[in-house]
């Protein structure tokens, strides 16, 4: 099924018994769409394993095929990618649709502005309502064109990148990860210094990857949560090879669903504990969720653990703005832990939830108005009341093409009294294709309704 014309597949989640298991969810996302974007501006072979193979990242393949690249799959989870070299894009023959994908098609548009091509990019209808404007007012800075675009600054859009990129110092207007990477991909092939300034340090897998690839970046400390980062341009990427860890955001569904879940235990495992990524595991402990973290080890330059969770009450919490960068996809599955928990949780300065995959404040809020929960958005805060283990469920939530939103209030159902329904479980593929058959292989009683 392509995720730009999806067939809306319903999918309901029912009051489950214990989960109980050991296992493994799939590559991190983030990663894996920078494991191609890599392979592609490295001269040589790159190997990587354990790649998601998600509709996301196919959709990454592809554009790094059209950009010059070559991307074969040789087993499950693993690839081989044969690049070209920083400099030696070729332009692409058609339209890159980057299906829904805001990490592909944003990282993307940071390596062509870099290069003196044109590429159109374009997406589904969630994709074509979100912001680019953000990551190309940078890039113009650059040197790059904008061509075309829909109004406010949407997709589809065509960029036409410099003769030669011009470096820059950027301060990012929110801390996201994807226009500070659309950046320094940019500037890897400017001659000079571009650097970055985010007053929030959001992941930094793209920094990580460049060192290993050979580039120079230094990273330094900017007030008290920020991150100045400074990369020099033309270096010689070299090919190497990247182990791809288990996605935090995707670990969070079963991480949830077996806190909630009476009785449940299980472990998951090889899950990347990247302090940046890993927010919702420090609020789910101040929660009071027993969450172990056993052989705690590296692997491809990231930090991996398995996560030993446990059933348990949980209380309800404050959770702090400057958290939100280390855990912003996980605000859906904490809001239903929180709906869950004694007493009330709020989540502050959730501004970035209304420009995901959708609107994501008020989906959270949707549905858990539709599970009988009582919640309210309060400025860019999120306050939901918590029901003391017992939620009604029973209504349907929608899910506005938002895997996300699908997977959290799935895993409401599995806890609820009256179970949960969601009116489309098909953009589940584009981050986690197992996630139905993870969930009912720990005792989760999930079943699409075709
Ligand atoms: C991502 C960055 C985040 C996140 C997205 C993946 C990345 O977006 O929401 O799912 O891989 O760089 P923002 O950078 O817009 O916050």
């Amino acid at each position: 099924m392509s995720a730009s014309h999806p067939i809306p597949v319903p999918v309901v989640a029912r009051p489950s018994s214990a989960l109980k298991g050991r296992v493994r969810v799939p590559g991190d996302k983030s990663i894996s769409h920078r494991a191609l974007l890599f392979g592609l501006l490295a001269i040589g072979e790159t190997r990587v394993t354990g790649l998601l193979e998600g509709e996301d990242v196919l959709r990454t393949a592809d554009a790094v095929r059209a950009l010059g690249g070559v991307a074969t799959r040789v087993g499950e989870g693993d690839w081989r990618v044969i690049g070209v070299g920083v400099g030696g894009l070729q332009e692409p023959a058609s339209v890159l649709d980057f299906g829904n994908a805001g990490t592909g098609s944003r990282l993307t548009m940071g390596v062509v502005a870099g290069h003196p091509i044109t590429a159109t990019f374009d997406g589904d209808a969630s994709l074509r309502k979100r912001p680019m404007r953000r990551i190309v007012d940078p890039l113009i800075k650059m040197g790059a064109e904008v061509i075309s675009e829909e109004a406010g600054g949407r997709l589809p859009m065509t960029i036409r990148g410099p003769r030669e990129a011009v470096p820059i110092v950027y301060e990012t207007p929110v801390p996201s990860a994807q226009i500070k990477s659309a950046v320094l991909l940019a500037g890897l092939n400017a001659p000079g210094k571009t650097t970055v300034i985010e007053n929030e340090a959001s992941r930094d897998h793209t920094e990580r990857l460049l060192r290993h690839f050979g580039a120079e970046v230094l990273v330094e400390s900017h007030g008290p949560y920020g991150r100045r980062i400074t990369l020099t341009g033309q270096p010689e990427l070299k090919a190497s090879d990247i182990v791809v860890p288990a996605d935090p955001s995707s670990a969070a569904f079963p991480l949830v669903a077996a806190l909630l879940v009476p009785g449940s235990e299980i472990v998951l495992e090889s899950v990347m504990t990247n302090p940046l990524r890993t927010g919702l595991f420090t609020t789910l402990r101040e929660m009071g969720a027993d969450i172990e973290e056993l052989n705690p080890r590296e692997e491809g330059g990231e930090t991996i653990a398995d996560l030993r969770v446990r059933a348990g009450a949980l209380k309800g919490v404050d959770v702090p703005a400057e958290r939100a960068p280390s855990m912003i996809d996980e605000y859906p599955i904490l809001a239903v832990a929180a709906a869950f928990a004694a007493g009330e949780t709020r989540m502050r300065g959730l501004h970035e939830l209304r420009v995901k995959e959708s609107d994501r404040l008020q989906a959270v809020a949707d549905g858990l108005v539709a599970a009988g929960v009582a919640v309210r958005i309060e400025g860019d805060d999120l306050i939901v009341t918590g029901q003391n283990g017992i939620v009604r469920g029973g209504g349907e939530a929608a899910t506005y093409l938002d895997h996300r939103i699908a997977m959290a209030f799935l895993v409401l159902g599995l806890a609820a009294r009256e179970g949960m329904r969601v009116d489309d479980g098909a953009m589940i593929a584009t981050s986690f294709p197992s996630f139905i058959p993870l969930m009912r292989g720990l005792g989760g009683d999930v079943v699409e309704e075709r």
